[in-house]
């Protein structure tokens, strides 16, 4: 399938694999670009700009086919090293990358220099004009749905896609509740040129995370993520378990009074153990609704044709079908 984002990227299938913590490492970004997608490591999970660079280069070794690094901007005061992030990017010769949280625009012209197309990720229309306005070549729109910060706008995919397609000149991704042929073509329906998925990802026989967490994903339904930190302006659609629970308990006794500190058992340097030590009640960890839309484990590949198979039987039997009635 050609779309404008294929042809961005120089990949086979309109998927892209979102950034996730501890969860985008080289195993998983090779496989998803081996099966033709977008494969993305996550930035920031290695803890130096060098870390990265080895990252880069251990994909290499992984896959020939293009794959992306993302960014995440984090409202921190004590800034990562961002400067280094995007030279090991630049320098490992990658060509894509997903920037996510605050504005971009400061490493766009060094990007841009260097050949890399970037796709920020927003979660309403206003965000997404702005990443337009500023340079960015694509955006993936999140919605309310999604695992992670899904903003604080709460507006769901089915309303924020057309929205995004009435006001975008650049092309666009829809990111969140994507998992399937069924999602892909809704997707193009409303206007975007292909998906970026994430909680489905996890739970793939590549995911180099604990079985317990691919386990949980499965059991999960679409009623079992709680959005977290919402009091602080910093909303996260997390898994429910134990600590979600006692968060979430915190958040109701404290009321406006809540401060980061009072939470950090229950998210500070959780995803570690959680992702490689299948410590389940460790803390929170970001997860979509989609979760009830999953069922099972497959290798990446089996994932991506499936979706592809299933999109076009939608698109050439049952669509077009309903046109000659
Ligand atoms: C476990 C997990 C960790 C994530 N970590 C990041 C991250 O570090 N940076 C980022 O930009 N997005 C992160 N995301 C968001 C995903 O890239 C993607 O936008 C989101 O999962 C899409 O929604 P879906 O889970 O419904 O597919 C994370 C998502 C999950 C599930």
């Amino acid at each position: 399938m050609k779309t404008l984002i294929t042809e961005m990227f120089g990949i086979q299938h309109p998927i892209i694999q979102g950034g996730m913590h501890y969860v985008g490492f080289a195993e998983l970004a090779a496989a998803v670009s081996n099966a033709g997608g977008l494969g993305i490591i996550t930035g920031l999970t290695q803890r130096t700009p060098e870390a990265l660079a080895a990252e880069i280069a251990r994909c290499r070794t992984m896959t020939d086919k293009p794959f992306g690094v993302n960014l995440t901007f984090l409202p921190t005061v004590s800034s990562p090293d961002y400067p280094g992030y995007i030279k090991a990017i630049i320098d490992g010769g990658v060509k894509a990358v997903e920037t996510a949280g605050n504005n971009p625009q400061k490493w766009l012209p060094a990007l841009h220099e260097a050949g890399v197309k970037v796709i920020h990720k927003c979660t309403s229309v206003r965000h997404a004009l702005k990443a337009e306005a500023i340079g960015c070549d694509a955006v993936s729109v999140d919605g309310f749905e999604c695992g992670g910060h899904p903003g604080e706008d709460d507006i769901p995919n089915f309303i924020l896609l057309p929205r995004a397609a009435e006001s975008l000149k650049i092309p666009f991704v829809a990111s969140g509740g994507m998992a399937d042929g069924r999602s892909l073509v809704a997707a193009l329906a409303l206007g975007a040129e292909g998906i970026n998925m994430g909680t489905r990802f996890i739970a793939t026989q590549e995911a180099p995370v604990h079985d317990k967490v691919k386990q949980a994903i499965v059991d999960a339904s679409e009623l079992d993520t709680r959005l977290v930190m919402r009091p602080l302006r910093n909303t996260e659609r997390v898994l429910r378990n134990a600590a979600v629970d006692r968060l979430l308990e915190k958040e109701r006794t404290l009321g406006a009074n809540i401060k980061f500190e009072d939470i950090i058992d229950e998210v500070a340097g959780v995803y570690p153990r959680i992702m490689q030590n299948g410590d389940m009640e460790a803390g929170a960890w970001s997860c979509g609704m989609v979760a009830g839309l999953i069922h099972d484990v497959p290798t990446v590949k089996e994932l991506i044709d499936r979706i592809m198979a299933q999109a076009e039987g939608i698109i050439y039997r049952r669509l077009v079908g309903l046109g000659h009635s």
